[in-house]
C-alpha cells in the first residue's frame, strides 16, 4: 500500500514515445530493494490523449511519472503544484492525493544536482556553469543549479530571446544570457550542461573547444544515442568527465519513489546495474 493512502500500488510512466523508458525497471528495482510490492507500467499517450489517459489511470492508482513531451501538460492539469514544479513550469511526477486532487512535483533538477555532487564529484558551490539550451529541460534544472550555489549560470540558446527570458525569470545577477555565436569568447567553465534537444533530433551542435578545460565536467541531460554527440565533443575537447543523464534519471526516480513510499532507496546498485546493461 502506498505511503499514507488507500490507493492500489499502481504506477506508470506516461510518454510519447515511451517504449525506451527505463523508469519501469528503476521503480521495480527500488521496490525489490525496499520490500515494496508495486506495479509499474509504461503508457504511450499522444499529446491530445494525455490528460484523459492520466485521469483514467489515476482514478485507480497512486502516481505517475511523466516524460517527454508531456511535462508541461502534466503541470497544467494538476490541482496543486510544488514549488519545484511551479518554478520549472513542468512536472515529472503526478500524485493522486487521498482527497482525489492531483499534485504535481518536479524532481529533475534535484536529481541532476544529486548526481553531479554525489556521483560525479562535481563541486557546484562557486562553480562557473554554462547551460546550453533554454527549453523545458533547461528550465527544469536552472533553479536547482542556482540553489546549489553556482557562482555564475550562463545560459546560451540558439534563439537568443528564449535564453534572455529564462535568465530574466531566474531573477538573480548570477544568471545571465549570452549569444550562442559568442560562445568562443566566454572562456572555460567548470561545468557545461547540455540541455538542447539537438542530439535527440539527430542534429549536431558546433561548440568551441575553448569552453572546456582539464577540470571541466560535461553533462548531457539525456542518455543513449541522443547524448553521444555532446559526450564525444566534451571528451575530445579535454573534459575531466563527460557524463550522460542516466544518473540524473535514477536520482529523480528515487525522489519520486520517496514521495510515494516514504523512503528513499539506495540508488548506487540500481545505477550500476543500468550502467552495465547500457
Ligand atoms: P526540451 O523539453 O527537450 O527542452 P524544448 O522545450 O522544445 O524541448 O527545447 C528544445 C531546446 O533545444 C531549445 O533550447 C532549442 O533551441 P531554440 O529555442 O532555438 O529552438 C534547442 N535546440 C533544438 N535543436 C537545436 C539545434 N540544432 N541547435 C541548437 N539548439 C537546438
Amino acid at each position: 500500500m502506498p505511503h499514507g493512502t488507500a490507493l492500489p500500488a499502481r504506477y506508470a510512466v506516461f510518454g510519447h514515445p515511451v517504449s525506451h523508458s527505463l523508469s519501469p525497471a528503476i521503480h521495480r528495482l527500488f521496490g525489490e530493494q525496499c520490500g515494496v510490492a508495486l506495479e509499474y507500467a509504461a503508457v504511450d499517450a499522444a499529446p491530445e490523449a494525455f490528460a484523459d489517459a492520466v485521469h483514467r489511470f489515476l482514478s485507480g492508482a497512486h502516481g505517475v511519472n511523466v516524460t517527454l513531451p508531456h511535462k508541461a501538460a502534466a503541470f497544467a492539469l494538476a490541482d496543486e503544484r510544488s514549488a519545484a514544479a511551479s518554478r520549472a513550469g513542468s512536472a515529472n511526477v503526478l500524485t493522486r492525493l487521498p482527497n482525489g486532487r492531483l499534485a504535481a512535483h518536479n524532481t529533475d533538477g534535484a536529481g541532476l544536482v544529486r548526481d553531479l555532487t554525489e556521483r560525479q564529484r562535481c563541486a557546484l558551490a562557486g562553480a562557473r556553469v554554462l547551460l546550453l539550451g533554454a527549453g523545458g529541460a533547461a528550465r527544469g534544472v536552472a533553479w536547482d543549479l542556482l540553489d546549489a550555489g553556482v557562482q555564475e549560470l550562463t545560459i546560451a540558446n540558439r534563439t537568443a530571446d528564449t535564453a534572455a527570458a529564462l535568465a530574466g525569470s531566474l531573477g538573480v545577477t548570477r544568471a545571465r544570457a549570452h549569444y550562442w555565436q559568442d560562445l568562443a569568447e566566454l572562456g572555460r567553465f567548470d561545468l557545461v550542461v547540455h540541455a538542447t534537444s539537438a542530439g535527440m533530433l539527430g542534429q549536431r551542435l558546433e561548440l568551441p573547444g575553448s569552453l572546456v578545460g582539464p577540470r571541466t565536467v560535461g553533462y548531457d541531460l539525456s542518455y543513449g544515442a541522443g547524448a553521444q554527440g555532446f559526450l564525444d565533443w566534451a571528451r575530445s575537447a579535454g573534459a575531466r568527465t563527460a557524463c550522460d543523464g542516466l544518473g540524473m534519471l535514477v536520482e529523480q526516480a528515487a525522489d519520486a519513489f520517496a514521495l510515494w513510499h516514504g523512503r528513499r532507496p539506495d540508488t548506487g546498485p540500481v545505477y550500476a546495474r543500468l550502467r552495465t546493461a547500457a
